[in-house]
């Protein structure tokens, strides 16, 4: 399930210069498969106008709650009542300060007033507006509200030259904090560990062993859990991704310091150990502490293995079962044989369930954004199809809440 698909947003457009922006939230939203609708404030007007909005949504825009014209397309209150999100971009001090007031003084603000559903404010303003005690009471009295949250401001170059928070948040990030409202909430409450990406086994300072893996896998399982919930330790391998909303990262370059990091991570409590690193087997005997010579380098080196993070740290709970220990994942990337290779990962490592796929396979692996994932369990086998690996992850936690006992397993299902 796509968390967008079928769902009506509005977006209450406020009066600020980040409202161009907020165009490409839109289109970004409506790509997701949602159908937007916008309001604006009359001062969003000034800056850009309606037939913007209109094109880009394919809907009349409200504007005024007086137009007999608009009450004639929108009825007594009928986008507010058919929303399942209202976004407000960008949420500017005047605009923060009518929600807080309850206030029903044009379109985005009645709209608001009319709708039951949850309120995603964007904040856009001078970082000395955003630092107001006013401004701060209004949005600390909105949080407190339950029915609010906010995403951003970020920091930087505000339009006004000044550099500080009050930026209004990325659009792909404020698409991050919709998607996570739309979503079942079925990992409250539990804490899950995922390692993620390659290691890196240093030689000397400018040579070391590694893998092809991007990593793309982990931080797919990584943003699923949190996006349904979950409180999620990161620890990653050298990656080029972007860490997930709301997901805490602990970078670790071997497979040494990513041992030490997940101890310390399942230490402090887990409910779940996802291991997606493709840790590297072996690394060199000795790390030359200065680059090594051409002319001094051997045709050998000699390797030693490397900890096996995963089955290591599920050996330190011995007999114990679920729920004193935490659910363990493994990974299996094979290139032949994956489910046959996974059930004697499962039995050899004590695992709960092993996700298998056949790297050789074409869009599934390495690098891809796409995996055709096995989950193999002491129960039997789950052949999933192709799909993206945000799909797959999601799949993948469905079939792990089941063997934590959780009745509503399903109710996060697929993305
Ligand atoms: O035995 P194999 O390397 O195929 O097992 C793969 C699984 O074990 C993956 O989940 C991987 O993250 C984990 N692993 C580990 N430490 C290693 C090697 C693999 O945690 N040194």
């Amino acid at each position: 399930m796509n968390p967008f698909e079928g769902k009506n947003i509005v977006v209450g457009v406020g009066g600020g210069i980040a409202v161009y922006r907020v165009c490409e939230l839109v289109r970004l939203l409506m790509k997701r498969g949602a159908a937007v609708h916008a309001a604006m404030t009359k001062n969003a007007q000034e800056f850009v106008t309606p037939v913007t909005f209109e094109a880009l949504t394919g809907h009349p825009v409200l504007t005024d709650l007086f137009d007999l014209s608009q009450k004639a397309i929108f009825g007594h209150l009928e986008l507010g009542r058919r929303a399942d999100l209202f976004i407000a971009a960008p949420a500017t001090a005047n605009l923060i300060a009518r929600i807080r007031m309850g206030m029903g003084d044009d379109a985005v603000t009645t709209t608001i007033l009319s709708c039951a559903c949850p309120v995603l404010l964007a904040p856009a303003m001078n970082v000395q507006m955003w630092k107001n005690r006013q401004v701060q009471e209004n949005v600390g009295a909105l949080k407190r509200d339950g029915r609010f949250s906010f995403v951003g401001p970020g920091s930087g170059t505000l339009a006004c030259g000044t550099v500080g928070e009050g930026r209004l948040s990325e659009p792909d990030e404020i698409v991050d904090a919709a998607e996570k409202l739309l979503t079942p909430q079925d990992m409250a409450g539990l804490k899950v560990v995922v390692t993620a990406g390659p290691t890196r086994e240093m030689a000397d300072p400018v040579r070391f062993l590694t893998n092809p893996s991007t990593g793309k896998m982990g931080f797919a399982v990584a943003k699923a859990a949190a996006m349904r919930g979950a409180s999620v330790t990161l620890v990653s391998g050298p990656v080029s991704l972007k860490t997930p909303m709301g997901v805490r990262r602990v970078d670790a370059v071997s497979a040494i310091q990513m041992q030490r990091t997940v101890n310390e991570a399942l230490g402090a409590g887990a409910d779940m150990f996802i291991s997606a690193a493709a840790v590297c087997d072996q690394r060199p005997a000795e790390v030359s502490p200065h680059k090594v010579k051409k002319e001094a380098l051997s045709s050998e080196l000699e390797l030693v293995r490397t900890p096996d993070i995963l089955k290591e740290s599920r050996a330190q709970f011995g007999d114990a079962r679920i729920p004193a220990r935490p659910l363990f994942v493994g990974f299996a990337a094979e290139t032949e044989r994956a489910a046959e290779n996974a059930r004697a990962k499962l039995v050899g490592k004590k695992l709960d369930m092993v996700a298998a796929n056949d790297v050789t396979e074409a869009g599934s692996g390495f690098g891809t954004e796409t995996n055709r994932l096995v989950l193999v369990t002491a129960q039997g086998e789950n052949a999933l199809p192709p799909m993206t690996k945000e799909g797959a992850a999601n799949e993948l936690l469905t079939e792990a809440l089941k063997l934590l006992g959780r009745r509503d397993a399903d109710a996060g299902k697929g993305a």
